[in-house]
């Protein structure tokens, strides 16, 4: 087991009409301002923003809005909104969204605290030395932004999408109402539960020993998870499958399934190209690519991959090479994906790709050939070239 920090300071709100309480959370940590984050609409659409202005009016917050967050969300609005909370006196952030919504309040929170271009740390060139509070409301379970480090922004010049991680953009809460996510299309819940196995896959693939209660924690998550995943199908108000659904996307991103593990997250650097490029919902192009590296890497390990078909899939133990055992893991998990109508393959994600197109992702995701991705296996652009052409279908 590697030595590690685990840092999860968000304060949870969860449960029915928990949104009556975010006026008091606010409060609770300093607002006195608040720009109100949100998508393309979902949230006027089904009064949630209505809810939430109206409890930080029964607080005496005042506030303004920025509204048209796309999916994959860019920094042209990020800039906007930046530029929005300076002239506002803004002290507080307040998405009301899913990740693309959280991850645009994160980046105004650096913009605003600090100096020069916000870009810049999106790049690695810099690092965030300060960030305004800002506190969430959860409409989709999925990437699991409302407990975790990251924002994930788009720059639309060359579209080149890239990850930042620091503590300072930890929420200082998030009100998680499972009843909001009712709302979501299928093929987004579906996404969203895709997203959240991968990120704990990200962590349960390492070549690590010795994880016993992470490796328990995660198996369990993610039954939890595909065994709801199927109820939704079936019964999309379920509040129960809902809200385990929603605890588990916290879970599995606020870093605790990482403790003690070498991460990978090669499947989320290789799929961030394909959203960047092709607008996909990322969940979705997870599903995508997922098959492809799991059999590019499995011969590094395959035990791992075997404890995971048993584990996770149910699949039994038929065979005394691991490989055997692996392979119908990952079957298994294709599967699912289809049940749920996820994709296993880029042709499924109604893409054509084409030779040229595979080496411009791999280019980009290997920072012209200058970075190699994964810890299960590291990864070089030729390997990013060929997990692009094995999950084009
Ligand atoms: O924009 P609106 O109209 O709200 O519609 C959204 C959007 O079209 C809709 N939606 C959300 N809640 C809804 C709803 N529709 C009806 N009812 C509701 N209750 O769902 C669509 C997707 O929303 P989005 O915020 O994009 O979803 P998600 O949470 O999956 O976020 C995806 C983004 O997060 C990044 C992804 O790369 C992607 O850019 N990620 C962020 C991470 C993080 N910050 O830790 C980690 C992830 O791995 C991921 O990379
Ligand atoms: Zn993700």
């Amino acid at each position: 087991m590697r030595d590690f920090t685990y840092y999860a300071p968000t304060k949870v709100v969860f449960g029915r009409d928990s949104v009556a309480k975010t006026g008091a959370l606010v409060k609770e940590y300093g607002g006195t301002k608040v720009l109100v984050v949100y998508g393309g609409g979902s949230a006027v659409r089904s009064g949630l923003l209505d809810k939430v202005t109206a409890s930080l009016d029964a607080e005496g917050i005042g506030y303004v809005t920025l509204g048209g967050v796309k999916p994959n969300p860019r920094l042209g609005l990020c800039l906007q909104g930046i530029d929005l909370a300076r002239s506002e006196g803004v002290d507080f952030l307040l998405p009301v969204g899913g990740g693309s919504v959280i991850d645009t309040a994160k980046c105004i929170a650096y913009g605003m605290a600090n100096e020069g271009d916000v870009w810049d740390f999106y790049c690695k060139k810099r690092t965030v030395q300060a960030a305004l509070p800002l506190g969430a409301v959860l409409t989709i379970s999925a990437a699991g932004s409302e407990m975790s480090d990251s924002s994930v922004i788009t720059n639309e010049d060359g579209m080149i999408k890239r990850g930042y991680s620091s503590d300072y953009g930890r929420c200082r809460f998030a009100v998680m109402d499972p009843q909001l996510t009712m709302t979501l299309p299928a093929y987004q819940t579906a996404s969203g539960c895709v997203d959240i196995l991968m990120h704990t896959m990200e962590r349960y693939f390492t070549k690590e020993d010795d994880t016993m209660l992470t490796d328990q924690l995660a198996e369990g998550l993610m039954r939890t998870v595909m065994d709801n995943a199927r109820i939704l199908v079936r019964e999309p108000d379920s509040y129960n499958a809902r809200a385990q659904i929603m605890w588990a996307g916290s879970l599995s991103h606020n870093g605790l399934l990482g403790c003690g593990m070498e991460e990978d997250w090669a499947s989320h650097q290789i799929e961030h190209e394909l959203s960047a490029a092709f607008d996909v919902a990322h969940g979705a192009g997870l599903a995508a690519v997922w098959g492809s590296w799991a059999r590019y890497v499995v011969k590094v390990k395959p035990q791992r991959f075997a404890q995971y078909a048993v584990n996770v899939c149910g699949v039994p133990l038929v065979s005394e090479d691991p490989l055997v055992t692996a392979e119908k893991g990952i079957v298994a998990t294709e599967q699912f994906f289809h049940e749920i109508g996820m994709p296993v393959n880029i042709a499924e994600l109604g893409i054509d790709l084409k030779e040229d197109q595979i080496k411009e992702l791999a280019r980009k995701c290997s920072n012209d050939g200058t970075r190699e991705i994964g810890g299960f296996m590291k990864i070089d652009r030729a390997g990013m070239e060929e997990i692009y052409r094995m999950a084009r279908g």
